[in-house]
């Protein structure tokens, strides 16, 4: 019976996966004729981003390969400090366009290798200088295969990179101002913003990282989608971070960066050490306590209960378990391999009906009387000094920065990354001194990309609806695709425990776990009771039984029951 059915949801699978993929089939025909359509109107509307060159310090769109061959420089340099090997930064940069085509004519900037060193930079049009218009870097990134562990970060290179040739020698260790943009590697992921802070006093430079995202931002790593970024660091010296033009970190580049930028005002004194004698002990001992008399540390915890009686009806003199008297020493029992053979025990029947057997032993109970080891009680300590803290004095480094703003100028950018995931896309960076060009550049790009890509998902739900519109029966075939969804799903879940209801010899946990199972005459042929009820008992027996029980048992009618329990299964492997 449970075969048919099974057999009969088999079949009735196959029919529905066969008319569903029919269905698909019918779908992406009409589908693909209008997508064409649709690419190529969208295409005439496409055109690569145009901003006044006047409002930005370097506005790229990826579009010009020409162009941006001419303008950008591919890293010659070797990394420091790792093996010769992998040093050299050889990753491969491309101009493609995204692998899922949105506009025809809009390109990105690749990274299309992965575990390799890789980096390019460009100098920007003019030098950015911090004073008294804000620094607006955004930037697109679509991680085209997800990241698993990799950067897609963005380096404003300091005064110094001014050449083509100190672009060809960029690496890890070229001096940058900021570095901004997503970072993760396992569960660990980031969107830094790092500025390197010149110290006033004497001229040392130090990274400031900032404070975390107020969010968690895992969907830009998977989600394969173009994300935008943009980092807004102002004169006042407070800065904003944007994801997709939302706001996701805001804060002061004197409050909220590690280490701060100004050192503290005071320190603790290296030089101050606490004294010896400082007592720092709040409780101790109370000297004067002495032990009771009448304190008896020897009287044991546990005794003897004096009220307790042996029960009547006990058995002195028959032990709990004896040899099986129905046991047969097996056939192939080899005296000189196996040893002297023993029948297994069994309990004895004899107990069966008695309240215990063997030697009577009164229970233990609590002593009342016991004490254990004096000890003396504490008392607040008359000498307590207080918790020692070395003495404060004036921080001999200190320094009090108010314009962390006013930055190393910038003269170039560029992408030195270590990616494991390929085809990282970069696209539409700009550099500007002013949040509305950054906002227009946006308009005229990221978002008219996330339009698009949102009209091509509505459409192709539009079109499964005015498909199954058309095409009543669909509704029929989702109808029975959920009917054979739920009949699988209780198939799957129930069919397999009436499977193992029906059969309760298969398993042993069924035998220990209901003893009606076993309890059924019928289905144990011809094993003898007792051994039936060692295995039930079996968890509760000594592991010396269970063994005796198995190695007895060698190859008699016993081990092709159920009965022989874990024995049974330790034996197996060895005649295999
Ligand atoms: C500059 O001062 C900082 C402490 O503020 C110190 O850590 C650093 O070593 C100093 N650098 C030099 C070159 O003295």
């Amino acid at each position: 019976m449970a075969l048919l059915s099974r057999k009969l949801y088999l079949l009735g699978a196959l029919l529905v996966l066969v008319s569903a993929a029919g269905v698909v089939q019918a779908d992406n025909d009409e589908g693909d004729d209008e997508a064409t359509v649709e690419v190529v109107e969208e295409d005439e509307k496409y055109h690569s981003p145009q901003i006044n060159p006047e409002k930005v310090y370097l506005a790229e769109h990826f579009d010009d390969e020409a162009a941006f061959k001419k303008k950008w420089v591919k890293s010659e340099a070797k990394k420091q400090g790792v093996d010769e090997n992998i040093a050299k930064y050889d990753g491969k940069w491309e101009i493609q366009t995204p692998s899922r085509k949105i506009f025809k004519d809009d390109f990105g900037l690749v990274l299309t290798t992965e575990a390799k060193h890789a980096a390019i930079s460009t100098l920007l049009d003019k030098p950015f200088e911090f004073k008294d218009k804000p620094f607006v870097v955004q930037y697109e990134v679509t991680m085209q295969e997800g990241q698993n562990c990799g950067g897609a970060y963005i380096k404003l290179l300091s005064r110094g990179t001014n050449t083509k040739a100190d672009l060809r020698k960029f690496y890890d260790q070229t001096p940058y101002t900021i570095m901004f943009g997503p970072d993760k590697c396992g569960n660990d992921n980031k969107l830094h913003f790092i500025f390197r802070h010149k110290n006033p006093k004497n001229g040392t430079i130090e990274e400031k990282h900032s404070k975390k995202p107020t969010q968690r931002l895992d969907d830009i790593y998977k989600d394969k989608e173009p994300h935008l970024y943009t980092l807004i660091v102002r004169p006042d010296n407070t800065f904003s971070i944007l994801v997709d033009n939302k706001e996701v970190n805001a804060g002061s580049l004197l409050e909220d960066f590690t280490p701060p930028v100004n050192p503290p005002e005071e320190i603790d004194d290296p030089n101050d050490k606490k004294p010896e004698d400082w007592d720092e002990r709040e409780k101790v001992v109370d000297p004067s306590a002495t032990k009771p008399e009448d304190w008896d540390e020897t009287a044991p915890a546990q005794i003897v209960d004096p009220n307790a009686v042996k029960p009547d009806g006990w058995l002195d003199d028959e032990p709990e378990t004896i040899p099986d008297p129905e046991a047969v020493k097996p056939s192939d029992w080899d005296e000189e391999m196996d040893g002297e053979w023993e029948a297994p025990l069994v309990d004895n029947p004899a107990c069966a009906a008695a309240p215990g057997c063997g030697g009577w032993l009164p229970p233990t109970i609590p002593n009342p009387n016991y004490k254990g080891i004096w000890r003396a009680p504490l008392i607040a300590n008359p000498n307590y000094k207080g918790k020692w803290t070395p003495r404060r004095i004036p921080n001999p480094d200190y320094y009090k920065d108010e314009q962390p703003f006013r930055m190393t100028p910038i003269h170039a950018v560029g992408f030195e990354l270590w990616s494991m995931s390929p085809a990282l896309l970069f696209d539409n960076l700009i550099i500007t001194d002013d949040v509305a060009v950054a906002e227009e550049w946006a308009q005229i790009t990221f978002m008219q990309k996330r339009a698009k890509i949102s009209r091509d998902s509505d459409s192709v739900f539009d079109r499964a609806i005015k498909f199954a519109g058309d095409n009543p029966w669909v509704y029929a075939v989702v109808i029975v695709v959920c009917f054979v969804i739920v009949g699988l799903i209780t198939y799957v879940c129930c069919g397999s425990k009436s499977e193992s209801e029906s059969d309760p010899k298969k398993t042993d946990a069924v035998g220990e776990d209901d003893p009606h199972a076993s309890d059924g005459e019928d289905e144990l042929q011809d094993e003898p009771e007792r051994a039936r009820k060692a295995d039930l008992e079996g968890p509760e027996h000594e592991p010396v039984e269970v063994e005796t029980v198995s190695s007895t048992d060698d190859s008699a009618p016993l081990v092709d029951t159920e009965g022989a329990g874990d024995g049974q299964r330790k034996r197996k492997p060895r005649k295999e």
